[in-house]
């Protein structure tokens, strides 16, 4: 059964269109990887799954029960980000905010649940410490556990290991595939790594203004699109 369905949709800035025909579906347990250069639509693609920008034209449905305020999200960091002044259980913690509801206060499903994460994470250690003293591969762990506490069906991962060295790059990617195999957590991961991605994801979108190839990991590593993308080397 689908648990995401995108049919023709479309999305303007001021009336200037920057992406457009986006046709696909995937299935619960999937893990898609958006590719595309600067400037493709990815984020904008992200920022209409999560209901924070309306497509100007087509639909987005969520099928196995899920709506847009029970999608986990990693957004794509920006330096404001980083230096985020909150410790990070208050950081894992504001990923259960949207199951508040009309409560003022977490409560101790909450609490357990920001723990669980932490702990799957391994940054329970960490608890206590400023986020804004983490290193990069420290907080991008942070945000993955704070996006798992808003889901437990569809994570959307915005460039989750830029600037991360290989090392935290490979473990950061691991722990994706963990959540996506054990929990069957459907994953959309925009990346520009398209090695990794043909690894690890069971679909490609390419993007470029439009939609230029939709497909599983192995129909893309066949096409043309991805023997360009590649400039002649092979994935
Ligand atoms: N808030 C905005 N207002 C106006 N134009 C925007 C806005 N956000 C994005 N755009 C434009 O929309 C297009 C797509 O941007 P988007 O951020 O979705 O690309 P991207 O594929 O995520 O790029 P990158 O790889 O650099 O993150 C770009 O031309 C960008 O300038
Ligand atoms: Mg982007």
């Amino acid at each position: 059964m689908a648990i995401l369905t995108c049919k023709d949709l479309c999305f303007a800035y001021d009336g200037s269109t920057v992406l457009e025909g986006v046709n696909f579906s995937l299935n619960a347990g999937n893990y898609l990887c958006v590719v595309g250069e600067n400037g493709s639509g990815k984020s904008t693609l992200m920022k209409g799954l999560l209901g924070l920008k309306s497509p100007d034209k087509g639909s987005i449905e969520f099928g196995d029960g899920l709506k847009s305020t029970e999608i986990g999200y990693l957004p794509q960091q920006t330096q404001l980000q980083r230096d985020f002044p909150a410790s990070v259980r208050e950081v894992v913690l504001s990923g259960c905010l949207n199951s508040l509801g009309r409560r003022l206060h977490y409560n101790d499903e909450d609490k357990k649940r920001a723990i669980f994460n932490m702990e799957r994470m391994g940054i329970e250690d960490l608890q206590d410490k400023s986020y804004q003293a983490l290193s990069g591969g420290q907080q991008q762990r942070v945000l993955l556990a704070r996006a798992l506490c808003a889901t437990k069906k569809l994570l959307l991962l915005d460039e989750p290991v830029t600037g991360l060295d290989p090392i935290a790059t490979g473990e950061m990617y691991n722990l994706i595939k963990l959540v996506n195999l054990c929990d069957n957590i459907t994953v959309i991961m925009v990346s520009h790594d398209i090695h990794a991605a043909a690894r690890y994801a069971t679909h490609i979108l390419h993007l470029g203004q439009k939609q230029l190839f939709f497909g599983t990991a192995a129909q893309y590593r066949e096409s043309a699109l991805a023997r360009r993308f590649l400039g002649g080397n092979r994935i």
